[in-house]
């Protein structure tokens, strides 16, 4: 475990581009959920939920933690709730993913969880100043179908705070392929597009997610298996969304030494640092930032250059992007 975020790191304007909404739901509100459907709920209960043998343990995990959003103010409030979180780290800006699949899967009113979604944004916004935009997830083992129904939903909702559509959920279950025309879809209608892709699989699928056009790679930890895919990211400049913490907890990657995100940076590739599911791998933005600097050696500079591509990878329309990267540059010039 590191150290608690140092003054620095805390006061760098920041943008998390990799946080599942429902992954950010920490005990105090889960046991909030409980009390609200008459369940019952015990700390422990939720400390143990959030163990993870491995990768499918941690995916398990996380559907069983969306049982407990049931209704649209389940929404609303989580989505308050992680607002207030990432002012107190001053995470200006994030771009949040919704498992829209999950919702379609349980047969929920999708129209009216996001309007609750949309009531915990506005007041979030309000009330702490955070910006946030929605990206629809679909659950790729859900298969292309079922892709296409959350697409759907994001074409009809773009406008209201949804920026792009991604795919999560087990690779290895369902190679990208298959989302072809999904993504075509999506990129016909103008939303941006990203793709969970070398996690828990192999340099092949973010091959794959590259060829479905995703500008984002929710990941990447494998790319560096493949020397021509490190050159093509670097020279394309396309982002990898890394999540450390994440990779460590679900057991993508063995050790922190494994992990390849110095070897990336060293490359030349737009490397941006995200929680991935805050609470549910005990962790926060400003812990990332903080574990980079501790385990790889990244200088308060480098760290600079990382918030700053925070926000120059974002989904934001130019005119407010550009307004962050001033707004940035001013609050933390370079030494
Ligand atoms: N859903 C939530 N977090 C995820 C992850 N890290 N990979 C795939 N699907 C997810
Ligand atoms: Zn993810």
């Amino acid at each position: 475990m590191p150290s608690a975020p140092n003054s620095f790191i805390l006061s760098l304007p920041k943008a998390d581009l990799h946080l599942h909404l429902e992954g950010s739901i920490d005990s105090a509100t889960w046991l909030e959920l409980r009390k609200r459907h008459g369940k019952t709920g015990t700390l422990s209960e939720i400390d143990q939920l959030y163990q993870y043998e491995n990768f499918s343990g941690f995916l398990m995990a996380f559907k069983t933690v969306t049982e407990d959003l049931q209704s649209p103010e389940d929404y609303e409030l989580i989505t308050y709730r992680l607002m207030e979180k990432l002012k107190a780290e001053n995470v200006q800006h994030a771009e949040v993913y919704v498992s829209v699949g999950v919702c379609l899967w349980r047969k929920q009113d999708f129209d009216a969880i996001f309007e609750g979604l949309e009531r915990g944004r506005k007041r979030g916004q309000q009330d702490f100043g955070t910006s946030l935009l929605w990206i629809f997830d679909a659950v790729r083992q859900f298969g292309p179908l079922e892709a296409q129904r959350v697409a759907g939903f994001a074409v009809r909702y773009q406008g209201r705070g949804v920026a792009g559509f991604g795919i999560g959920g087990d690779e290895q279950k369902a190679g990208p392929e298959l989302f072809r025309d999904v993504y075509a879809y999506c990129a016909k209608n103008g939303l941006h597009l990203t793709a969970h892709a070398g996690e828990s699989a192999g340099p092949d699928s973010i091959w794959g997610a590259l060829n479905l056009q995703a500008e984002r790679i929710g990941h990447g930890l494998t790319a560096w298996q493949d020397a021509e895919l490190v050159e093509e990211l670097s020279t394309r400049q396309i982002p990898l969304e890394i999540c450390l913490t994440s990779n460590l907890r679900t057991g993508c990657c063995r050790t922190l030494a494994d992990h390849p995100v110095r070897n990336y940076f060293e490359h030349g590739i737009m490397v941006t640092l995200n929680t991935d599911d805050p609470a549910m791998f005990a962790t926060s933005l400003a812990r990332e930032y903080q574990l980079a600097q501790s385990a790889f050696e990244f200088t308060d500079e480098h760290l600079r250059e990382l918030a700053r591509n925070s926000f120059e990878a974002s989904f934001l329309p130019a005119e407010k992007k550009l307004g962050f990267l001033n707004l940035f540059d001013a609050a933390a010039p370079r030494t």
